[in-house]
């Protein structure tokens, strides 16, 4: 296989499961209504002027919906996507042979694109504006810079970490879009639209259930739904009841708030070692062996939003709602600022 198709995967989902759950269509798409009109009006101007449409950059915490959104464009346009991720694209070389196989028109969607080596992300700037990419071919005295032109093409850089990106990469998006949490209803209509595509029956109030304890994010219920189906298929008749939920999401330590372990150990961790805060990420995630961006991408936005932990200029502090959550004495104010 050559390093360029390494890199870039022409979007291969499994046959049975990925491809008929991820939404094709901006109409089959559940949530995120601002970012779906938008889309929608972008995409039907440029295909109006016969034109790619600009670079969008995806940003929020993990699991709501980036690459689906990606794919999503790709097909409204009618174009190929390809996709790869920022640490995927080690040299510049490895990003111009990807860059020269596009066809016009075509999305190249960059995962991860906060981690892509400055020397690449460099190259990608006259990609960006131009269509052109500059490389230097051959070693000291002999160096000499050559010029390729490029396809017409559309990047879509997805991050959840937008104050990572470089202020000269940001600013080569045309579009921005932050991606929020998804309230219960729209995870409930995710969730009756997976139990369709697996053509499981599942009652209403497991439905809520499982959109009630997925923090807020499709990836989430999708698992939970996997697993939940699992419990159903050998302890029950197969149909997903509120019961058998229950008892699956006990037995994977999801509390009623959606949270999981690391959650938990994570809240657990300010309260007990560090009184409840303030304390640095840097030692929170010490605490609990995760890594503080982990911590800070994946497991602090949602309790943010949720009330159960706040940010201060000093450090992370455990709110009422986590000692309520552990089942811990608070003592309202002794440990405020
Ligand atoms: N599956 C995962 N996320 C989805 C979404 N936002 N809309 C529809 N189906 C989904």
């Amino acid at each position: 296989m050559k390093k360029e198709d390494r890199i870039v995967t022409s979007l291969m989902l499994k046959e049975d499961e990925e491809k008929t759950l991820r939404p094709q269509r901006l109409t089959e798409y559940i949530g995120q209504k601002d970012i779906k009109e938008m889309l929608d009006i972008y995409i039907k101007a440029a295909t109006k002027r016969s034109e790619t449409i600009d670079h969008i950059l995806f940003y929020g915490p993990p699991g709501l919906g980036k690459t689906t959104l990606a794919q999503i464009v790709a097909n409204e346009m009618n174009v190929s996507i390809k996709i790869t991720s920022g640490p995927a694209i080690e040299r510049s070389g490895d990003l111009a042979a990807i860059l020269t196989s596009l066809n016009p028109g075509d999305v190249l969607f960059i995962d991860e694109i906060h981690r892509l080596p400055r020397i690449v992300e460099e190259v990608l700037y006259a990609a960006m504006e131009d269509y052109v990419i500059d490389i230097l071919i051959g070693k000291d005295a002999q160096t000499r810079s050559i010029r390729i032109d490029l396809p017409p093409f559309t990047l879509i850089g997805a991050t959840t970490r937008f104050g990572d990106l470089s202020a000269p990469l940001r600013e080569r998006f045309g579009v921005v879009m932050r991606l929020g949490f998804y309230n219960q209803d729209e995870l409930s209509q995710i969730v009756r639209r997976t139990a369709g595509v697996y053509e499981t029956v599942i009652a209403e109030k497991a439905v809520i259930e499982l959109a009630k304890r997925s923090r807020g994010t499709p990836r989430i219920a999708n698992r939970l739904f996997r697993r939940v189906r699992d419990f159903a298929e050998i302890i029950g008749d197969g149909k997903i009841t509120l019961k058998v939920t229950n008892h699956a999401l006990g037995k994977l330590g999801i509390s009623d708030s959606g949270l999981d372990h690391t959650d938990k150990r994570y809240l657990k961790a300010i309260i007990e070692k560090f009184d409840g805060g303030p304390v640095g990420i840097e030692s929170v995630s010490a605490s609990i062996g995760e890594e503080p961006t982990t911590v800070e991408d994946v497991y602090e936005p949602y309790l943010l939003q949720e009330g159960f932990i706040k940010r201060t200029a000093r450090g992370r502090v455990a709110l009422e709602k986590s000692y309520q959550l552990l089942n811990i004495k608070y003592f309202k104010g002794l440990f405020e600022e």
